[in-house]
């Protein structure tokens, strides 16, 4: 066993540089390359957290305590005490006085990282393929249950930044699906259920962090170059209406914390952007949690507090392991010398405190009882300062309860069935079933063999990275096909056997796959993103389906897949007859087998588009690859990415978002249009701003920082304490950003809660559509709302958008089920750019509410102001 576990981030280098970053208040330089029309515009100053009624409760309890702390221990709760330094992939330091311990935060979105006896549960591309709400939110508390169990206070998940611009994007699977309202509702879900437990969720990345290349700081070895992260340009209007749409949902599902992506949004560093702390996350969506850094995305100390940051991790700067920080004494000494406001360090402060109490750690929250870093019993309690204290590190708290339960139906409920020729599937266990493709089996070097997944053998069951985690078994596809047709015969290998015997009536089922995963690890070439796999099967995939098409007559293909595949070579083949796409299914991978065998019907759909070819997207959305300058990833495509771009330019898919079959037939009928709230063209006024708690503005004093008597150090710990603290004089020499300001801003008018201005949810519309299975099994439907805005009167707006999505109970034939679908008037509004709030044109009328079974299967429409009927 290696001593550490894993090693994130250009490890390489990070080890061995010949440089090293400034570790001052300086930034690291200011904004280079800057693209005339995307410059992020200043917001100062950071609003003050605790003004609406849902948190007063907590921010009254965090103030009392907040009151009483030392500048230490308030720098203490916002600067990771470094790598490495603690159990967990980050830690805060602590406020033991108040009770409150060193805060473990732990990836990731699909369940606790790098630990045992945890459930490896069906990735957030697979969770957004079940369509299905309930099971988003039983994952969610299935997986708070586990972080709660292991003592993880803050959950590193879920993602929705990556929104799946990119294709070939290494951490779309990661999130739910290339949409934002499937974002946005996958997250929602998840925050409820992981927060129902107790653990702070955290949705990430904000924002525009669509491709994994060059998102950060990157050192070019040997010529010691230092790549800059690429600044992810967004406008406005597509800021609002699609990337930062999921996380207004996540931050009105009450989520505690937020963190920053990376790159650059606007030529601004995101953990530094005014514009996107301050301005959009706190004021506007009315975030009441605090905002955390990328791990080592602090670039500058006292301009990441003026922008909003309240917490820098893991502590370091952008270079790991050299005992200094940007924060941690430095933040210290902005407070005493009087450059980073006393409102703001309490602030921090505060936001961090609140959300403690809000979500209950105040009582009963275990303490961590597992290591990130080594799977031994004892071992270094700081192993990042390599000579520190020995004690138990993992006590293998089994944390799995009955959890497999829930990851076994997600896995089950996302496959989906792609084309179904002649009614192949599903198959009789008795058939003369041979199985081809790795893709089937096990890891032949071993379950967990490599670290982060970082590598492609066996079934893939999750791509790479900080979103993986260690399988604590795996029901091979293999196992679960042997358990219920047992006289199949295997040939667990990607070389199509040439010898093989091939009858009129065998039928070949072959498992492929496409991975990929976190720029940290370069798989097979792939340095995260798909960059030499192209949006191609793996390990010659596809021409493993050609071989065993050009033998067999009768072929079943099963993809086990990150995102979209192009399928050209094989798709048309009269042999090649049925296509499942198995998403990333986790531990439970054998569950194929129950659609396989028609235990089930396959109810899961696409939460992408299948291309028939790369050149069908714009080329806008293609990877940018250029180390020796600072990449400019303009987002001109705007609002249309996946589907929207494929109706606006007449491009027929391969396969349509919401694509998937089952082995049952569905109608949908009797659509009814209930208006619920009359619209307005704009919401109505915002309510105003309950009032934030205060406290006196004089500095501290800096006693409150000196060294404690008698206090080991640990080397390269981060501490709050400074060396001398009284000899700091004021520093009124700091060069404030151009548009700093202390006084407050109006408070923008689309805020007023969290989320936004909260008559932005009220219900506009309901829609009421009957499903009925038409078919001779039982099986689950979809239904699908899609938006329609009246093209004349909303320019540049993608013809249709999925707002809403409801799936039925497991419906017997003949059986009916009445979804109910609820349109809010945020799903009817385009963003002003002018007036700078949602605007619905015309109070909605004309606007066409499409439903349906994908986003090319529009069944039944009603038309807001007229009739409801067929499609
Ligand atoms: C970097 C990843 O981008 C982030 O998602 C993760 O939570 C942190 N590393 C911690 O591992």
């Amino acid at each position: 066993m290696p001593f550490f576990k894993s090693f994130p981030f250009g490890a390489l280098c990070l080890l061995g540089c010949s440089f090293a970053l400034a570790e001052s208040d300086a930034n690291l330089e200011s904004r280079q390359n800057v693209l005339e029309g995307w410059e992020s515009p200043s917001y100062y100053p950071t609003p003050l957290g605790g003004w609406v009624p849902e948190w007063e409760e907590a921010y009254a309890k965090a103030h009392a305590v907040v009151s009483n702390m030392t500048l230490a221990e308030k720098v203490n709760l916002t600067t990771g005490t470094g790598f490495f330094m603690g159990p967990c992939v980050g830690q805060t330091g602590s406020a033991e006085r108040f009770g409150i311990p060193r805060l473990c935060l732990q990836d990731g979105p699909l369940g606790v990282r790098n630990t045992d006896h945890a459930t490896a549960f069906p990735a957030g591309i697979t969770v957004g393929a079940t369509f299905d709400k309930q099971l988003m939110y039983d994952r969610g508390v299935a997986m708070g249950e586990e972080f709660r169990g292991k003592g993880v206070n803050i959950h590193l998940g879920p993602s929705v930044g990556p929104l799946g611009r990119k294709p070939r994007g290494g951490r779309n699977w990661e999130g739910f699906g290339m949409d934002p309202s499937l974002q946005g509702i996958g997250s929602a879900q998840t925050i409820k259920g992981v927060q129902s437990t107790g653990v702070i969720a955290t949705v990430k990345h904000l924002v525009g962090n669509e491709q994994e290349l060059f998102r950060m700081i990157f050192p070019i070895q040997p010529v010691g170059f230092l790549s800059k992260p690429y600044s992810s340009n967004i406008d406005d209007r597509t800021m609002h209406e699609l990337y930062l749409w999921p996380f207004a949902d996540s931050v009105r599902a009450g989520v505690g914390s937020v963190m920053m992506a990376y790159n650059d949004v606007n030529s601004s560093s995101s953990s530094q952007n005014s514009e996107l702390i301050n301005h959009l996350l706190k004021d506007e969506l009315g975030f009441q949690g605090f905002v955390m850094t990328d791990w080592f995305a602090h670039q500058g100390g006292v301009s990441s507090a003026l922008a909003g940051l309240d917490m820098a991790m893991p502590g370091d700067g952008a270079v790991p392991l050299l005992g200094t920080s940007h924060w941690a004494g430095e933040l210290s000494r902005s407070v005493l010398n009087g450059t980073v406001p006393v409102e703001r360090i309490n602030d921090m402060a505060t936001r961090i405190v609140a959300t403690w109490f809000k979500l209950g750690q105040d009582k009963d929250f275990p303490a961590p009882n597992f290591s990130s870093h080594t799977d031994a019993e004892t071992g270094l309690i700081y192993p990042g300062a390599v000579v520190s204290p020995i004690g138990v590190v993992n006590q293998y708290v089994d944390v799995q309860d009955d959890h497999n339960t829930v990851a076994r139906a997600i896995a089950r409920d996302a496959i989906t069935l792609l084309k179904n020729e002649d009614n192949v599937l599903p198959l009789d266990s008795n058939a003369s079933l041979k199985v081809f493709g790795e893709d089937a089996g096990p890891d032949p070097q071993g379950l967990n063999s490599c670290a982060d997944k970082g590598c492609n053998r066996g079934v893939l069951t999750m791509g790479w990275g900080s979103g993986s985690a260690k399988l604590p078994y795996l029901i091979t596809p293999e196992e679960g096909i042997k358990a219920k047709a047992p006289k199949t015969e295997f040939h667990i290998t990607d070389k199509f056997p040439r010898d093989i015997e091939a009858d009129p009536e065998d039928i070949a089922i072959v498992f492929i796959n496409a991975d990929s995963g976190e720029n940290f690890i370069t798989v097979e070439g792939n340095p995260g993103d798909r960059t030499v796999s192209d949006l191609y099967a793996w390990h010659h995939g596809d021409e493993l389906v050609m071989d065993a098409a050009e033998k067999f007559s009768t072929v079943v293909v099963v993809v086990h897949t990150v995102g979209p595949i192009i399928m050209e070579k094989w798709i048309d083949h009269p042999s090649v007859k049925s296509v499942l796409v198995a998403h990333l299914p986790g531990q439970e991978a054998g569950m194929i087998a129950d659609i396989l065998f028609g235990e089930h019907s396959p109810s899961g759909h696409l939460p992408y588009t299948i291309p028939r070819s790369e050149s069908d997207y714009p080329e806008s959305v293609s990877l940018i690859n250029d180390p020796f300058k600072k990449i400019q990833d303009t987002f001109t495509e705007g609002l249309f990415i996946d589907y929207r771009h494929f109706q606006r330019t007449n491009t027929t898919p391969r396969y349509p978002f919401g694509h998937g079959l089952s082995y049952t037939t569905f109608s949908l009928t009797s659509p009814r249009l209930t208006p619920v709230t009359p619209l307005t063209e704009y919401p109505p006024p915002r309510p105003a701003k309950g009032t934030p708690p205060t406290y006196p503005d004089t500095i501290p004093s800096a006693s409150e920082v000196s060294w404690p008597e008698g206090l080991t150090r640990i080397w390269r710990y981060l501490y709050p304490y400074l060396d001398n603290p009284t000899s700091i004089k004021p520093g009124d020499d700091y060069p404030y950003p151009e548009g700093y300001s202390t006084t407050p801003k109006p408070p923008p008018r689309a805020g007023g809660a969290e989320g936004g201005n909260p008559a932005l949810w009220d219900v506009a519309f309901t829609v009421e559509v009957t499903v009925t299975n038409t078919g001779a099994v039982s099986g689950r439907a979809v239904a699908q709302l899609y938006v329609e805005l009246p093209p004349q009167v909303v320019p540049d707006t993608p013809k249709l958008q999925l707002r809403q999505f409801e799936k039925t109970k497991v419906l017997q034939p003949g059986e009916s089920e009445v979804v109910r679908m609820d349109i809010t008037r945020r799903d009817l509004s385009v963003w002003d750019v002018e007036v700078q709030d949602w605007k619905v044109r015309e109070v909605g009328k004309g606007a066409k509410l499409w439903v349906g079974g994908s986003v090319e299967d529009l069944r039944v429409v009603c038309e807001i102001g007229g009739e409801c009927g067929d499609a």
